[in-house]
């Protein structure tokens, strides 16, 4: 008897850890279908996002999966890319050797036109992954307000619950950028898992991972490799030591083999999109913690506070499996 796969609508701003996401999303064909992937700005512009996510299809020998450009300004502000110090030039760690160009193009569809089509010819079977600012997510919940019916679940890696921000005190780099649009988005639906800083900043690839990647002859693994020297060298101001973080993909995993290893309490998050030292924050209602965190009415979110799983050990087999 086959089981019935996993289908998935990705957004990503592919990024080095997008790409990471990416590679165990395509390593998980037998339980996972991507049915569309779509870029928003963030790391890198949402056309520079999407040529590297084709690339990257095509290293990983699955060109054809449907790429769609989404948007590239914020909904209230202007995109700027000031991360090039985090993913490199291209968002990718400027390969020394830049990837091959895919023979595929983007579709004509906007990434939000992609989703909602997508929910519409799925309904209740098409769950979402975001490892980038939500707006291509909010742009689409404009589109088609009945969207969170039509939708599943929806993964997002983002936040800050208990631990500290990190693209200002208090906020983290996908909600930092367009708060907004996060706000409108956890306004409107209600069966979101937040997969944030708390989680992954837990889960770390070290130098020797990096060098396993590098030593493998398959291309997708060794382009991982080559990208996380610029990563992983970011990182030392973080850790006191060469490792990075595992943030796109832990959400991933997440999504594709859900939450029975995690402390993930369901619970009412709200985004503070004011323009104060506040903004980007993710206000996560955790007071239900001494009651060992029964749903509260209105609860919109499982809050990822841990996970037993080890990531790192699992990325690592199933990156080297790419290809
Ligand atoms: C998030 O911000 C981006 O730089 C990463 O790709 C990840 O999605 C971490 O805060
Ligand atoms: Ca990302």
């Amino acid at each position: 008897m086959s089981i019935e796969k996993k289908r998935f609508y990705f957004d990503c701003d592919t990024g080095i850890d997008d790409a990471m996401a990416l590679g165990y999303l395509l390593a998980e064909k037998e339980s996972v279908e991507i049915l569309g992937i779509g870029t928003v700005c963030g790391n890198i512009s949402a056309q520079q996002g999407a040529k590297n996510t084709l690339d990257l299809l095509r290293l990983a020998g699955q060109p054809s999966v449907p790429v769609a450009i989404g948007e590239n300004s914020y909904l209230y502000h202007d995109y700027v890319c000031d991360v090039q110090h985090i993913h490199g030039e291209n968002g990718i760690g400027d390969l020394a050797l830049a990837l091959a160009p895919s023979a595929f193009h983007a579709i004509t569809e906007s990434a939000a036109e992609l989703l909602v089509r997508l929910a519409r010819e799925n309904p209740g079977k098409l769950d979402i992954i975001a490892t980038g600012p939500l707006t291509n997510i909010a742009k689409a919940l404009q589109l088609e307000p009945l969207l969170p019916e039509l939708v599943g679940c929806m993964t997002i890696m983002g936040g800050a619950a208990l631990a500290p921000g990190n693209r200002t005190p208090v906020a983290e780099a996908n909600i930092a950028c367009d708060p907004e649009a996060a706000a409108l988005v956890f306004n409107a639906m209600n069966n979101i898992v937040m997969v944030p800083l708390d989680v992954t900043m837990s889960h770390t690839f070290e130098e020797k991972d990096k060098n396993r990647l590098l030593l493998s002859d398959k291309p997708f693994a060794k382009a991982i490799g080559e990208m996380l020297e610029l990563y992983i060298d970011f990182y030392v101001d973080t850790y006191g030591r060469k490792a990075c973080a595992l943030h796109d993909p832990v959400a991933a995993v997440l999504a594709v083999r859900g939450l029975d290893a995690c402390i993930a309490p369901k619970v009412k998050v709200v985004i503070d999109a004011t323009p104060g030292p506040g903004r980007g924050q993710t206000l996560c209602d955790m007071r239900g913690k001494y009651l060992g965190y029964p749903e509260p009415p209105g609860a919109n979110c499982h809050v990822v506070l841990s996970t037993s799983q080890n990531m790192a050990d699992l990325l690592m087999h199933k990156l080297l499996s790419v290809g």
